[in-house]
């Protein structure tokens, strides 16, 4: 009887988006996710203390906003008991300078331990994992968990995308409303901005752009986080809005085609590799991946990204089952 009430306590309790690490995009997803309303949030870090904190600042805001949403922090992950997301964010950021590839060695140590977590304690949840580098560390999180490869992905592709739509609206002035655009491949150094696959209020993007300006916002699109780190230490804003907007197309249904590092056999002529895809997003998590007709160009940048991120698999096999 009293077991059972501890069962029904831990169900009516349970939070359904659990987001570890409580760090600054974190806390950035956490406070997203409540304006949206998507459901009540857990905070889980290792650090006593600030889990709790941001959660208490960030419940002050829904306040403000009179949002019934809850945030709570833990550093105990049992809380994480029967949620259906969980965001994968705990490890350290780039310092100005490195690349996110610099950060494999310690964050795969990391994400490993946090992966074995989740399977442990959520393991009917869907995982989004966000920490760098992204395409080696969802790989590893997805072959931990064990879970099925429709339910562990990456957030960069659309983080990659709202950076370069951002340059396509200071370039030519149209409203970020009528910009539709699509970047794949690796999130780091060879991502793939599709200037082909872009347009304006549905007319092609090379209409509106030189080649000279489309070569320009395809190189900044790849430098800016770098630009961002180095003014002010990491990037927050942009990832944790990201990652609602992807946690909202599965909840509601919406099936919306978002670019993220999913598992690939097969598709693009590749194998047993995560990295950054347009698929359709929706309540089963990927649906399905969509394949583009590269031409030799885009695909030779794909390449790269295969490369490099076989290249990271490969340096942390050890980590994988
Ligand atoms: P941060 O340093 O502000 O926060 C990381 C948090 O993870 C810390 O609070 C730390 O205590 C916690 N942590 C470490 N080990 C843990 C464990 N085993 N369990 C629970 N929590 C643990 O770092 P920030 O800026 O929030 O970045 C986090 C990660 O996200 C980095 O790897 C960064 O490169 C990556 N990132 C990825 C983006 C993407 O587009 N995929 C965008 C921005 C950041």
């Amino acid at each position: 009887m009293f077991s059972k009430l501890i069962i029904y306590l831990k169900i009516i309790h349970s939070m359904t988006i659990t987001i570890v690490g409580s760090g600054r995009v974190g806390a950035s997803v956490a406070l997203n996710c409540g304006l949206r309303e998507l459901d009540d949030i857990l905070l889980l870090d290792v650090i006593e203390g600030l889990p709790q904190g941001e959660a208490m600042d960030i419940n002050h805001q829904l306040s403000e906003n009179g949002i019934d949403s809850r945030v709570k922090g833990s550093t105990s992950y049992e809380d994480m008991v029967n949620s259906d997301f969980v965001v994968l964010v705990a490890g350290l950021g780039r310092k100005p300078g490195m690349t996110r590839m610099d950060l494999l060695n310690k964050n795969a140590n990391i994400v490993k331990d946090v992966s074995n977590k989740i399977s442990k304690h959520a393991n009917d949840a869907t995982v989004i994992v966000v920490t760098n580098p992204l395409d080696p560390m969802t790989y590893l999180a997805l072959k931990t968990t064990g879970f099925k490869k429709n339910n562990v992905f990456g957030m960069g592709g659309m983080l990659d995308l709202a950076r370069f739509k951002s340059f396509i609206h200071d370039i030519t002035g149209s409203s970020r409303k009528s910009i539709q655009a699509m970047v794949i491949s690796e999130h780091g150094e060879n991502m793939l901005p599709l200037i082909r696959f872009s347009s304006i209020g549905g007319i092609p993007l090379n209409e509106f752009l030189s080649n000279e300006q489309s070569q320009e916002i395809f190189e900044r699109t790849k430098k800016v986080a770098a630009e961002v780190i180095a003014l002010k230490g990491a990037t927050v804003y942009a990832p944790g809005n990201a990652v609602a907007t992807m946690i909202e197309s599965m909840k509601k249904n919406k099936k919306q085609v978002i670019p993220v590092s999913a598992y690939l056999e097969g598709e693009y002529g590749i194998s047993d590799l995560c990295i950054g895809v347009p698929v359709i997003l929706g309540s089963n998590g990927i649906e399905k991946i969509i394949e583009l007709q590269l031409n030799e160009y885009e695909r030779k940048i794909f390449d790269l990204g295969v490369t490099s991120v076989k290249e990271g698999i490969k340096f942390m096999q050890s980590e994988i089952k």
